[in-house]
């Protein structure tokens, strides 16, 4: 059984192909990244993946389930969850009120009746958890909004694992990063894989994807250009033209 496939999935946008017929297999327990030049249609992949938009054709399963037609928030309390190339937070409410917002999902309470009258307060022990582990605890109070931008990348991080994913799909990570937040991302993506969930992640950090992911797939013009392990990537002479340029030969 595949964990995540996708068949000849299709997305246009007015006349432009931004996914044309891409297929791809994400077995469970690996690293997958998704990689391509600007405008390559990676993100809408990604939409295309979380249920942020249905394609046009083709097929979408998760463990044998069909995805399509599913909402995102139903394709979350299956086990999906994301974050966004721009980052989207509750910038007015605190770094512990983001992170309860995640566990939600999987209650059947009024949103805002959840996270206003104190029931969300049960899982306040395993968000401050969650919180430490993006490296965020002393700041549990802050307003999230008041953040750097490298924190808040974290943080959206801190509050999609509250969803309790088994597939986790990350929209560029690394971007706006320094050098040692990306080092920092890299060991948190390395130990959430540890803990079992599957990673798809949108990167244009090359390193952080050769040394993370198990498969690349490099995507172009909203088609499949190549698909291999990093080293073939790294090797691939399309791939070098279309995208990695001089930097890894
Ligand atoms: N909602 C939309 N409406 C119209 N066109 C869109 C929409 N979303 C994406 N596109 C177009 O689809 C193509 C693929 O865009 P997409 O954002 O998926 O690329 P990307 O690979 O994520 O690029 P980047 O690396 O810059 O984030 C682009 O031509 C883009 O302009
Ligand atoms: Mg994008």
């Amino acid at each position: 059984m595949t964990f995540l496939k996708a068949q000849n999935i299709s997305k246009s946008f007015g006349g432009v192909h931004a996914v044309e017929n891409v297929s791809i297999e994400v077995p469970e327990n690996s690293i997958f990244a998704l990689i391509g030049p600007n405008g390559a249609g990676k993100s809408t992949l990604l939409n295309l993946l979380s249920g942020i938009y249905q394609p046009d054709a083709g097929q979408l399963y998760f463990q044998e389930q069909n995805l399509i037609g599913l909402p995102a928030h139903r394709r979350v309390r299956l086990g999906l969850a994301r974050t966004f190339q721009k980052i989207r937070l509750f910038k007015q409410l605190t770094l512990l009120e983001n992170v309860r917002a995640g566990f939600h999902i999987h209650q059947d309470e009024p949103f805002w009746k959840f996270l206003a009258y104190g029931s969300a307060g049960r899982f306040d022990d395993e968000a401050r958890e969650l919180l430490d582990f993006v490296g965020l605890a002393s700041h549990a109070g802050e307003r999230a909004g008041a953040l750097p931008y490298g924190q808040q990348r974290m943080l959206e991080i801190a509050r999609a694992l509250a969803t309790r994913p088994r597939l986790f799909m990350l929209d560029e990570p690394a971007a706006g990063l320094n050098g040692s937040e990306v080092d920092f991302l890299l060991d948190r993506l390395t130990r959430i894989a540890g803990r079992g969930i599957t990673l798809v992640v949108v990167e244009h950090n090359m390193d952080l994807v050769m040394n993370v992911a198990h498969r690349v797939y490099v995507m172009d013009h909203g088609e499949q250009l190549f698909e291999g392990a990093p080293r073939e990537v790294q090797a691939n002479p399309r791939v070098i033209e279309a995208y990695l340029g001089g930097e890894f030969t």
